[in-house]
């Protein structure tokens, strides 16, 4: 066999998530929240991939084509031999195009906190990119990750983060994400990501509540999550999906809104809702046309690409 295709992953052990503690913290606080990541078990990753094919959900659709537009632009910039790190990797149709497009690749590093996945998506790519070295690395990308060494030298490091994900993160926390990415990156290393821009409040509602009410189930998801993994006692029927415009702080934040008072109970512990009472479940920041340069001094901007609409924007970022 193959060496190369048994390289076995890096594993940094990330810690298990403790569902039952962290849903305690997060609807003991006030307002109550529920951590994000219980979005994405099995069943939340099939509703999330209905989300990016709705008519309201533009950013998927228009990242890609701004991709696809730049790709050539995007290379250049990029130059030869990157080796491309990707924390939580999808291996999809963006990353598949990079790894296309970029010049002598040195090799690819799927980050992902599933080690199930990250074979999956190793095994995929091996497949289809022979001769492509990929280094998977089973790891939260929340803790601090040592970039393996490729077989082959690299010119320079470079993350790839589509997806509006760093919106997910508040100011501060987007911050800290980008340093421990420079970090990542190191010296003439640098970012390349996807953020989705500010625009009209009723078209950025629309495309997290879309009409279909996929968005509205991969929301109320996340009870059923806690039901089946926590055995909690939540009814769905009795909490409703909002998204709503956060003008000051520019988000739109998902709340499941409790439509009457009730208890559910967690483990020993009852949770009260009020009639109206909501869970913050999701914040997904917009950003002007400076994207995020202007969050941290360890990178410096060095080009933006748009659509004709600017929609959305990706930028890469230089380390200093
Ligand atoms: N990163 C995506 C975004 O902010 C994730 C997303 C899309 C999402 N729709 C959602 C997250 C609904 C939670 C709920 O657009």
């Amino acid at each position: 066999m193959d060496v190369e295709e048994t390289e076995p992953l890096l594993d940094l052990h990330p810690a298990p998530a403790d569902l039952e503690a962290e849903a305690l913290r997060g609807l003991s606080a006030e307002p109550k929240t529920l951590p994000c990541k219980l979005f994405y078990d099995e069943k939340g990753s099939e509703l999330f991939e209905s989300i990016c094919e709705q008519p309201e959900y533009y950013l998927t659709r228009v990242e890609t084509a701004i991709l696809r537009d730049s790709l050539s632009e995007i290379a250049a910039v990029l130059g030869p031999r990157v080796q491309l790190i990707e924390p939580g990797s999808g291996a999809g149709t963006k990353t598949r195009l990079l790894l296309d497009a970029l010049d002598d690749l040195v090799s690819y590093v799927p980050i992902d906190i599933s080690r199930e996945h990250l074979l999956g998506v190793a095994e995929s790519l091996r497949r289809d990119y022979p001769g492509l070295q990929v280094q998977a690395v089973c790891a939260d990308f929340q803790q601090t990750i040592p970039a393996p060494e490729p077989d082959r030298p690299a010119r320079r490091r470079v993350v790839f983060f589509p997806g509006s994900t760093i919106g997910n993160f508040t100011a501060d926390e987007a911050r800290a994400f980008l340093e421990r990415m420079a970090e990542v990156a190191g010296p003439g290393g640098g970012i390349l990501l996807g953020f989705d821009r500010r625009k009209d409040p009723q078209a950025l509602i629309a495309a997290y509540d879309d009409a279909a009410g996929v968005t509205a189930e991969f929301n109320r998801n996340l009870l059923q999550r806690l039901n089946l993994d926590v055995g909690t006692d939540f009814v769905l029927e009795r909490f409703t999906h909002e998204a709503r415009w956060n003008e000051a702080v520019q988000r739109i934040e998902m709340h499941l809104v409790s439509t009457t008072n009730q208890a559910v109970q967690l483990g020993e512990h009852t949770i009260a809702f009020a009639e109206g009472e909501s869970i913050l479940t999701e914040c997904c920041h917009k950003y002007g046309p400076e994207g995020v340069a202007g969050l941290t001094d360890r990178f410096r901007w060095v080009q933006t690409w748009t659509d004709a609409d600017e929609r959305f924007g990706i930028q890469f970022l230089e380390t200093v």
